[in-house]
Parts: C-alpha cells; sequence; structure tokens
C-alpha cells in the first residue's frame, strides 16, 4: 500500500481480526448453515462479534488510505496549489525514482470524474487485497519450511542453488536472480500442490453447465475442491510424496493446464500469483541462505483439521527447529 502505516500491535490485531471473521465465515458455511439465513444470524453473539471486528479492521484499513491522502497533500498543494487528491497530485518528477503504489492507482482511479469508486469501494478493495494476500502467503510459508524440514535433502539441493548464485555475499536478491532460482521454484510450486493455501474455490453458476454427463443447472454453485485435484494419481504419481522434479519443464511441459491451480484459474483467479511468487522466492532466498530448518521427528505425522478455508496444520503451527547455517560464513 506504499508505506508503513501501523504499529507490530496494529497489524496483529488486523491479522487476528481476519483469522476471526474466517471462523465466522467457516461456521456459516460448513458447521452452522442455519446461520445462513441472515435474520437467524443476526440474533446470534458471532453477528455482534463480526460487527465489532469488521468495525475494527476498517477503522485500520481507514487509517492505511488516510496516510497515503496526507503523503500526498502537499507535493499536490506544492505544484498544483489544491489540497485535493487527483490524478494530477502524483509528482511526474518522482515517476521514474518512485514507482506508484497499488494504493495510488486506486486512488487516481477514485479522483477520476464520475469514478465508480467511492470512498467505500476503494476501503473493500484495499481490505481485499490485505486479506487476501495476508494469510494465504503465510500459510504458503509456513507448508514449504515444514516440508524442507521434513526433506534435509531436498533442503540441500535448494541451499546448492542458492550458494552457486550468491556465494558468501548477503547482497540483496535481484529480479534477474528470480529467474534463476528454479529448484527453489520446484520446491515452492511442489508445496503448493501437497497444500494449497485455499484447498477450494466456489463458483455460482450463471448458466446451465455440462460435466461427465450430467447437467449441473443454472444457479448452483459449485465448490472446486483444488486439494483432490492436486492428489490425483492420474495426474501426479505417488501424489501424497514431495517429488519437486514434477516441476522441472521436462516432467510438466504435457501436464493438463488446470492440474495445478493453486491460485485457481479463469477470469476471477487470483490477481497477484505473479507478486504472490516472487515474494515466496525473494524472502525464502534469504531466509534460507542463513538458516537451516528441521524438525524433532521427521516421521511424525502432521495432523490437518478438516474442512478448512485455510489450509493450515491443526492449532494453526508446526513446530520447527531453526539454526544458523554452519556451512556458510
Ligand atoms: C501463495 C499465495 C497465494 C495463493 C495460493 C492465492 C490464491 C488465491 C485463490 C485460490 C484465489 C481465489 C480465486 C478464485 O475464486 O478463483 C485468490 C484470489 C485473490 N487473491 Fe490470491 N493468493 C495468494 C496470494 C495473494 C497475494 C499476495 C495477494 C495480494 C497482494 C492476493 C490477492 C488476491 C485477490 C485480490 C483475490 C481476489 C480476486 C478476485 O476476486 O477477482 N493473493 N487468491
Amino acid at each position: 500500500m506504499g508505506g508503513k502505516v501501523w504499529s507490530e500491535e496494529e497489524s496483529t490485531k488486523f491479522a487476528k481480526g481476519i483469522d476471526v471473521l474466517e471462523n465466522i465465515f467457516r461456521q456459516r458455511l460448513i458447521h452452522k448453515p442455519w446461520l445462513r439465513i441472515d435474520w437467524i444470524f443476526k440474533l446470534t453473539s458471532l453477528y455482534r462479534q463480526q460487527k465489532q471486528v469488521l468495525s475494527d479492521t476498517n477503522a485500520s484499513v481507514d487509517k492505511v488510505i488516510q496516510n497515503r491522502r496526507q503523503s500526498h497533500r502537499p507535493k499536490a498543494e506544492k505544484h498544483f496549489g489544491q489540497s485535493d487528491y487527483s490524478v494530477s497530485t502524483i509528482d511526474e518528477d518522482s515517476r521514474p525514482k518512485e514507482r506508484l503504489a497499488f494504493l495510488d492507482l486506486l486512488m487516481v482511479k477514485a479522483s477520476e470524474e464520475n469514478s465508480d469508486m467511492n470512498d467505500e469501494v476503494l476501503r473493500n478493495e484495499v481490505s481485499t487485497f490485505m486479506a487476501a494476500g495476508l494469510d494465504s502467503t503465510a500459510v504458503a510459508f509456513n507448508w514449504f519450511l515444514y516440508l524442507i524440514a521434513k526433506h534435509p535433502d531436498h533442503q540441500k539441493l535448494v541451499t546448492d542453488e542458492l550458494d552457486l548464485i550468491f556465494g558468501d555475499s548477503d547482497r540483496p536478491v535481484t529480479a534477474q536472480d528470480l529467474t534463476r532460482l528454479k529448484y527453489l521454484e520446484c520446491c515452492i510450486k511442489e508445496t503448493l500442490r501437497l497444500y494449497p493455501p485455499f484447498p477450494a474455490v466456489s463458483r455460482y453458476l450463471s448458466e446451465d453447465v455440462q460435466s461427465g454427463g450430467y447437467t449441473l443447472p443454472r444457479g448452483l454453485t459449485v465448490v472446486i475442491n483444488i486439494f483432490a485435484a492436486h492428489h490425483d494419481p492420474t495426474v501426479f504419481s505417488d501424489p501424497d510424496a514431495f517429488k519437486p522434479e514434477r516441476f522441472l519443464p521436462e516432467n510438466s511441459f504435457d501436464r493438463h493446464p488446470y492440474a495445478f491451480i493453486p491460485f485457481s484459474a479463469g477470469p476471477r483467479n487470483c490477481i497477484a500469483q505473479k507478486y504472490a511468487m516472487m515474494e515466496l522466492k525473494v524472502c525464502l532466498a534469504n531466509i534460507l541462505r542463513r538458516l537451516k530448518f528441521s524438525l524433532v521427528d521427521p516421521s511424525a505425522p502432521l495432523e490437518i483439521p478438516s474442512p478448512q478455508l485455510l489450509l493450515k496444520p491443526k492449532d494453526g503451527k508446526c513446530n520447527l527447529i531453526v539454526s544458523k547455517r554452519l556451512d556458510i560464513s
């Protein structure tokens, strides 16, 4: 969103708020379907809790938006003698140095005449991005680190690749490095296959759909089970095994494009999938250049409660041993 506005405490509060909202949504969707009827839901304490959390998270998001508006105001006044945020408030001189943040783009759109992007829509867009981008990536990090802790041979292959590219230097990861981190990318994809952060997505059918000899009538909501697709033995042999090599080009060129869909597919798929892959690669490259991960008992099974909206381990955590890499200076 273009700046650090929240304290550590506020960030944690927001993340916890999203967790509460997700839990309430899950209760209505899966465990207590009678709460899908709005008037019944409104009689419950869950509704009151939802209202409170939404008011807190909205206030936090408004703070981010206000802060961004403020930081542009002096430039606008200096250059154009106006204090409203408008297209022209983006400082032309600073463009090459300072790239526009996502929030800036939304604000530019909001300031356009007859824009349908009013304050509420703006806040909803920002909330969606923050909520969709926070937990999904955190969960992916969690599963990746768990899997390479469980499979030290693969961890070694990843660190060998990193050492080849970075040596002893602690320079930042560049865009060019990202294209060279091929084995790391295979491990990330294999993680997203085994543990897709969103195990399922749903779609409302706006027209009849023919599928597998059946007609699914218009008006139906269908659930696409990403987890099951990723564990289909006819597509992925030995589907429960961690085999990053599956994603080497020579092993994946003839795979159906919809066989591996951690970011979903079609016009409403994840808007940030390239960004998410870059974020995972940069952070994991930095972490694994310095640290080593292991498990107390690699053969111990890890429990996943089901069903879930986001695929998390039981109690939301798995215990890893983290140590400094001794093979680097
Ligand atoms: C490993 C990380 C991530 C995974 C696995 C993931 C996966 C997904 C999935 C499965 C959907 C649902 C699409 C559908 O219903 O078909 C989605 C939607 C979305 N994601 Fe991600 N995502 C990730 C990271 C992010 C990040 C970092 C951001 C933002 C910076 C983000 C922003 C969004 C948004 C805005 C949507 C809603 C798109 C729409 O409704 O049109 N995601 N994501």
